[in-house]
């Protein structure tokens, strides 16, 4: 089976059907279309941290546990997050094609110059563990960092109390919480870092766009939807921001725009593609299901409320 591609839903649904346990990955479509055809299924262990691919009401009303693979990708999907600020700040993409295109000749002291990173402000939208590993790699850069909940926009206020985690954020890495309008505002370059749910969809339209500075850097590492794609496409074409992407609305179809344009530095969704984070999140993944087939509740299942009810099922 060619596991580059979406499996299109007849062949997803064919491939299904029987089976009562399925190891899935972010570009298969379960939605609650697919998964009402799988009588059989009873457990979905994602290897991966993002279940947006997962109709997860569907799962929980029908009796289908679902596990996802936290905690063993923070790193690598940080050092992707933070490698893209780098490309796009110092042009680096830009320059590796400069060379090879033989358009080197010799030392010119205003060639491909760039943006310097220490010093200016990295806004972080959400700030999970992945968000957090991000943060640590901008204090180390000497970068200032400011974040705000990817809650906070749809919570109908500014306002908001510090909380432990601010505390120990503001202590260890004088991180500083804010709210989505000012992190928007203050921040020369942004990370997204939330997951994909319906209030995280399309949490950076046209409006959020405009508040950013103008030259801004926009990271994702987190998922295209997270980002009005049709806005995004604008903004870059006006040269508004520089978008440095792993991820995309409808992957893997990039928009022409995005793939024409000077203004971003892209990726094809590798932000945990490293040999060792993949395989701990295939062994996470394994585990799982492993533990759920002894009768276990593993730490990672996200419906842990209906594994009582499902587990003797199996
Ligand atoms: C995830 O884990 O959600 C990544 O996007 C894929 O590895």
């Amino acid at each position: 089976m060619d596991r580059a591609a979406p499996l299109p839903d007849p062949e997803l649904t064919a491939v299904l059907s029987g089976i009562d346990i399925v190891l899935s990955e972010p570009q298969d479509n379960l939605s609650e279309n697919i998964l009402s055809r799988c009588q059989a299924l009873k457990m979905v262990a994602q290897r991966a941290v993002g279940y947006d691919n997962v109709d997860l009401d569907y799962c929980n009303r029908s009796g289908i546990l679902l596990s996802n693979t936290p905690g063993v990708l923070d790193n690598a999907t940080a050092d992707l997050a933070f490698s893209l600020l780098l490309c796009a700040a110092r042009r680096i993409v830009e320059a590796d094609r400069y060379v090879r295109a033989g358009l080197w000749h010799g030392f010119e002291s205003d060639l491909l110059l760039g943006r310097e990173i220490s010093g200016k402000t990295l806004g972080i939208v959400g700030l999970g563990r992945i968000g957090e590993a991000m943060a640590r790699r901008a204090w180390g850069f000497g970068l200032k960092i400011i974040y705000c909940r990817s809650d906070h926009k749809n919570s109908g206020t500014t306002e908001f109390e510090l909380d432990e985690k601010d505390r120990r954020l503001a202590q260890s890495l004088g991180a500083r919480r804010v709210s989505m309008e000012d992190l928007l505002r203050e921040s020369d370059f942004i990370s997204l870092h939330c997951p994909l749910k319906k209030e995280t969809t399309n949490l950076i339209g046209a409006a959020e766009l405009a508040l950013m500075k103008n030259g801004c850097i926009l990271v994702n590492t987190a998922r295209g939807k997270v980002v009005e794609e049709k806005a995004l496409v604008e903004a870059v074409t006006k040269g508004k921001i520089i978008a440095a992407l792993d991820v995309f609305a409808q992957e893997p179809t990039v928009p022409p725009p995005l793939l024409n344009s000077p203004n971003t530095v892209l990726a094809p969704h590798i932000g945990s593609a490293t040999d060792e984070t993949r395989f701990a999140m295939a062994e996470l993944a394994v585990n799982a299901v492993l533990q759920v087939l002894q009768g276990g509740l593993p730490a990672n299942l996200v419906n842990p409320q209906i594994f009582e009810s499902t587990v003797n099922k199996l």
